[in-house]
Formats: C-alpha cells, sequence, structure tokens
C-alpha cells in the first residue's frame, strides 16, 4: 500500500511506501548521513528480508528521502531508526512517514510501539510528542558521543 502526501513541493509528490532491498544502498546512505553510528548496507539488507522488521522509505520523485525501521515482536513494535535527508527537514515530512508506519503496525496487530530518543534531540522529541508518544523512562548516560555522555527517554504509543 502506499501513502501519497496531498502536498505537491519542488521535486514532485511524496510518497510513502514499503521499502524493497534495492533500497538498501540508500538507506545505509541516509542513515550515515544523519546517524553518529550508521548502518551499513549488509545491515539493511538483513533487516529488509527479515519477516519481522516493517520497513518503509519516502520518495519524493525518484528519489528517496527517508524512512523508518521498525521490529515487531507479538503485539509490541519498537521504532528502530526513522531519518529525513537534511536537505528535507522542517517540512513536516517525518510526521506523515511516521503516523503511516504506524498505521501499517496497527494493521499487522501491534499494539503498543516503543522508541528510544536521546533527551536532547529537539526535533525527534517534538515529533514523538506531536505523534502520540508519551515518555515512559529514562537512560541516564545512555549515550556516548564524541566523548560525551547523553541522556536517553524511552517513549511509548498504545495504537489500539
Ligand atoms: C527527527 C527528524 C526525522 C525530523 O524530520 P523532519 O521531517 O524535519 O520533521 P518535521 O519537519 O516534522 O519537524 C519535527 C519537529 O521538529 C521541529 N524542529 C525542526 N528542527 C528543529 C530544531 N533544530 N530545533 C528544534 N526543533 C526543531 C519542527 O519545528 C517540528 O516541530 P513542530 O511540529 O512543533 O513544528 C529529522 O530531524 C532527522 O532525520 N534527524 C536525524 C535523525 C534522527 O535524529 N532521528 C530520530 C532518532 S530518535
Amino acid at each position: 500500500m502506499i501513502g501519497w502526501l496531498s502536498g505537491l513541493w519542488g521535486g514532485g509528490a511524496v510518497a510513502i511506501e514499503p521499502a524493497s532491498l534495492r533500497d538498501a544502498p540508500k538507506l545505509a546512505q541516509l542513515h550515515g548521513a544523519s546517524f553518529h553510528r550508521g548502518w551499513g548496507e549488509g545491515e539493511f539488507e538483513q533487516m529488509l528480508a527479515e519477516r519481522n522488521t516493517l520497513v518503509h522509505r519516502l520518495r519524493q520523485g525518484r528519489k528517496t528521502i527517508g524512512f523508518a525501521v521498525s521490529r515487531m515482536a507479538a503485539d509490541e513494535a519498537e521504532i528502530l531508526s526513522i531519518a529525513v535527508d537534511s536537505k528535507h527537514r522542517g517540512r513536516g515530512l517525518s510526521r506523515n512517514l511516521l503516523l503511516t508506519h504506524l498505521g501499517h503496525l496497527a494493521g499487522r496487530g501491534v499494539r503498543a510501539v516503543f522508541l528510544e530518543v536521546e533527551e536532547n534531540n529537539q526535533p525527534a522529541r517534538r515529533l514523538y510528542d506531536r505523534t502520540g508518544f508519551t515518555v515512559t523512562g529514562r537512560r541516564e548516560r545512555y549515550y556516548r558521543q564524541d566523548g560525551e555522555q547523553l541522556n536517553a527517554l524511552i517513549m511509548r504509543r498504545d495504537l489500539s
């Protein structure tokens, strides 16, 4: 199933659709540009091949400009990663991507979704606040980045 966003931007309509194995190189590139510890092409290939992993790509015209990945276990899921190409941030695209992704998780019988977010990651915090996630826990000094120790928040959203 493909979710089309109603707005048209320079570069064509934006679509949210399931990713396939062929997307692995581009997803690895986007991930590497967005996170301190990037996932390789092989890691994406593995996730795309697994039945319990759900991967959506955000596409504008012929370009993939974002993705969302989650892993399901029974009636729960964890958002493992979400990112939008830096050139396309600030347009509200991640909200549509995440809401579409959550809709597909609900369709697979998932009732509760969890994620971890670095406490100072304001765009991500706002994204999750606005899509109905609430903080359920905090892990002190959970991430280490450039010698800095950063806290993680655990967030949850029920889908039922
Ligand atoms: C998090 C991310 C996916 C958001 O994507 P996006 O398409 O730019 O998101 P949106 O345009 O919907 O913006 C999300 C919110 O962050 C806000 N925001 C954007 N940049 C911001 C900044 N530098 N500081 C504070 N808030 C910011 C936006 O105003 C928006 O809030 P609003 O809905 O209240 O206006 C994107 O920033 C990204 O890929 N970041 C790198 C990867 C990452 O950190 N992923 C999350 C890991 S948990």
